[in-house]
């Protein structure tokens, strides 16, 4: 299943980040691609705010992933950029960063290539000026089933 949206200004994204907050629970990994600067650290910051993370939510670039803890999830977000080799996914221990309680987000996954784990939704975030267009592709039977719901959602 494919949804997607136009969001013309941070605000909008700001909206829909509290969508996706409404239709993924624990047991989730989305992964984000975009260019630099298009946007993925600013959805996944509010996702997170809107989840209960409260406190600044930075962006893991040099530190690979920043992991939270809320109302029992864990809460791990990942940013592979500065990854040289996918076997860093591995050097890293990041398979054991996945588990049932958890819900992850992965900032430029193609880094791991083969490594990466089974994802339930494919991110997808395009630039024109101050608009973003993302496009959501479910993986999984999960991802689909929320994918359905955060349109249900979405049309209310
Ligand atoms: N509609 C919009 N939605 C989201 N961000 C927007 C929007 N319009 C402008 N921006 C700005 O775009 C920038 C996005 O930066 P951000 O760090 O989130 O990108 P990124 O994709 O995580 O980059 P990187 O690949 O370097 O990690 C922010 O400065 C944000 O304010
Ligand atoms: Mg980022």
């Amino acid at each position: 299943m494919q949804y997607t949206i136009k969001l013309p200004n941070l605000h909008a994204t700001k909206e829909f980040a509290k969508l996706i907050s409404q239709s993924i629970n624990p047991n989730f990994v989305i992964t984000l691609k975009g260019d630099l600067g298009a946007g993925k650290t600013t959805l996944v910051r509010e996702v997170l705010y809107h989840l209960g993370v409260v406190g600044s939510v930075k962006s893991p670039t040099y530190i690979l992933v920043e992991p939270y803890i809320v109302n029992d999830i864990q809460i791990n977000h990942f940013d592979l950029y500065r990854f040289n080799d996918p076997d860093e996914w591995i050097e890293s221990g990041f398979d054991e960063y996945f588990s049932s309680n958890c819900i992850c987000f992965i900032e430029w996954p193609e880094k791991a290539d083969s490594y990466l784990p089974q994802v339930d939704w494919k991110l997808q975030i395009t630039v024109d000026d101050e608009t973003r267009s993302i496009e959501i592709n479910s993986q999984s039977d999960k991802g689909r089933e929320c994918l359905m719901q955060l349109t249900k959602i979405a049309a209310r």
